[in-house]
């Protein structure tokens, strides 16, 4: 079966206007091929991403808010996403659920400001060291699943994106191994088809990089890769697509 890949960059807080400049001087329009090429910035940076990077790429947020507009200092609506053409937006991410204490509450909320506007979701799941040394990761993706997602906002009409992150994977060097991602990718398409028959992509991300990108990427429910630290360089990021286009190609 024809598999798209989606291959994500999550620049987390990093870059500047000279690391833009570079980072799409070399990743160019030359570059497309038959994939979707993600890259999301820090929100100061997206306007100066969008105008710099070649047209193929989407441009994705890192958060948005739960609230429509008013007093919520530091926040940007899923309307000034939408303004500056933002096409998705990560939400859920480890390290906001850790250092923002955010909810799965909080994360459906924001999943729905992102369809209202228009923008494609990236939700992020994914066990802690401690929960799959309890073999409790199954427990833990199906809870972050069912209480954020169901079938009335699985039929909305957007492309969602579900990317398992194993915390524990993630900046530490530490991948899970093709076998082990591609299980919990397995049972998240399970939980998923029950509520949509639409195929909903499951990327896979932590320390995704080009050393092992294709052997994650040739699993059967991996769709593509949240890349952090390997998307820092550009041509690291470039060759993990290029991995995902040869593996399309067979
Ligand atoms: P690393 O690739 O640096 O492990 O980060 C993964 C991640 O958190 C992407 O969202």
């Amino acid at each position: 079966m024809d598999k798209k890949y989606y291959i994500a960059a999550n620049w987390k807080m990093n870059a500047s206007l000279s690391f833009i400049d570079d980072y799409f001087s070399s990743l160019d329009s030359n570059s497309e091929n038959s994939n979707e090429m993600i890259v999301c910035p820090p929100d100061i940076y997206l306007q100066s991403v969008i105008k710099t990077a070649p047209k193929f790429i989407k441009t994705g947020a890192q958060n948005i808010s739960s609230h429509d507009v008013g007093a919520y200092t530091g926040e940007c609506s899923g309307e000034m996403l939408a303004d500056h053409f933002v096409q998705y937006v990560i939400i859920g991410h480890s390290e906001r659920r850790q250092y923002h204490q955010e909810s799965n509450e909080e994360i459906k909320l924001k999943i729905m400001k992102a369809i209202e506007n228009g923008i494609n979701p990236i939700l992020c799941i994914g066990e802690s060291k401690k929960e799959r040394e309890l073999d409790q990761t199954f427990d833990v993706i199906n809870n972050q699943i069912r209480s954020v997602l169901d079938s009335d906002l699985l039929s909305k009409d957007i492309n969602m994106l579900i990317a398992y992150e194993p915390i524990w994977a993630i900046g530490t060097g530490l991948t899970a191994t093709p076998d082990m991602a591609n299980d919990v990718h397995s049972f998240i398409h399970s939980i998923v088809s029950e509520m949509t028959s639409k195929s909903i992509p499951i990327i896979y991300g932590g320390s995704m990089k080009e050393s092992n990108a294709k052997e994650l990427l040739e699993m059967e429910h991996i769709h593509g890769g949240l890349i952090g630290g390997a998307s820092l360089d550009a041509s690291e990021f470039l060759n993990i697509y290029n991995i995902a286009e040869e593996i399309r190609n067979g």
